[in-house]
């Protein structure tokens, strides 16, 4: 004990008290693994983590590997002291309301599986559209696309995963996002196609930046961010989610530099929040875009407004 890896342990743990976990590794000593499982599901679901039992299942998976849940109910020799102590320290992290993805450090999104961090969004199942859109606007061709608001990278990176031809340019304001997409497009192997660079917006972009560009900027209402789930509100970074008065402040400024940073005939493709489809379509025909339409998620809401700069 005391070693360089506890040092690293404490070190990550920092943020947190080191012991707080300890009274629930006391309640687990000296029962099995099944009895730990339902004792953590309770606790979770008490917690009002209405998932508790899905959740604890990828606690569980996640400590006890390479060996399964499966597995290590039917062997006892499979879970040491020291995993329940691990277990613990995640459990306890996500009974505080932590997101899974941020006690787990990792989210799957398209086929990727993408690092998560405090500082960046957990990419959401519902930005997929997104990408679908995107994807059966294009074909092959070599394109350059630019994500403003990469957070982790989760679009960029899925869209260049489908698309060998393409390139990519990934845009925050957040420092410690971009080290986390950086990071996320090296694990993807997708780094030698993609840049990430600290801007606002489109600002630091030269004019016909882009073939393609996406963007899921924040768009909540300032007023609403109090309401939401803690997970959200208290864990996920503000600028990731605070949209201004009406939500709608980002689009303003992004949609107003679309027809410089876009090729004639380029493509854009925005993340909305549901009831905003109308509000972010006028936007995008103020200022002279085209072929403007508004795509709907699996759940049949309005999910993204895409369009084109006209050709000429
Ligand atoms: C809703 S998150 C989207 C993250 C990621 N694209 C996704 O879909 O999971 C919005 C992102 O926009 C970034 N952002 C907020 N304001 C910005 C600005 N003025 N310029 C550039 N990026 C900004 C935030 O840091 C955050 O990473």
């Amino acid at each position: 004990m005391g070693g360089p890896f506890d040092k690293l342990v404490e070190a990550a743990q920092s943020d947190f008290d080191a012991a707080a976990h300890k009274p629930l590794l006391q309640a687990w000593q000296g029962l099995p693994l099944a009895d730990i499982r339902r004792d953590l599901t309770q606790r979770l679901i008490g917690a009002g983590i209405e998932e508790g039992a899905e959740e604890t299942r990828f606690l569980l998976n996640h400590t006890l590997a390479p060996a399964s849940l499966a597995q290590a109910l039917a062997d006892p020799a499979l879970f040491s002291w020291q995993q329940a102590e691990a277990l613990a320290a995640l459990s306890w992290r996500r009974l505080q309301r932590v997101p899974l993805s941020q006690v787990l450090g990792n989210q799957p999104f398209w086929t990727l599986d993408l690092a998560v961090t405090a500082d960046v969004l957990t990419p959401r199942a519902d930005t997929e559209t997104l990408v679908e859109v995107v994807l059966a606007e294009t074909g092959d061709a070599p394109a350059c696309v630019v994500d403003l608001g990469t957070g982790s990278g989760a679009i960029l990176l899925a869209l260049l995963s489908e698309r060998a031809t393409w390139t990519g340019i990934g845009v925050d304001l957040s420092d410690a996002a971009l080290a986390v997409a950086g990071g996320n497009a090296q694990s993807c192997g997708l780094a030698d196609r993609t840049r990430f660079l600290r801007s606002r917006w489109g600002e630091a972009l030269g004019d016909g930046a882009a073939d393609i560009l996406v963007s899921n900027p924040p768009y909540i209402v300032s007023d609403v961010l109090a309401a939401l789930e803690p997970e959200v509100r208290d864990h996920e970074p503000t600028l990731a989610l605070d949209g201004g008065a009406d939500g709608l402040d980002a689009y303003r400024l992004i949609i107003a530099d679309l027809p410089r940073l876009l090729v004639p005939g380029g493509l854009f493709a925005l993340e909305i929040g549901y009831d905003q489809g109308e509000a972010v379509s006028a936007l995008a025909a103020e200022v002279g875009l085209v072929a403007i339409d508004v795509k709907q998620d699996l759940a049949g809401q309005d999910r993204v407004v895409s369009g084109r700069r006209a050709v000429a």
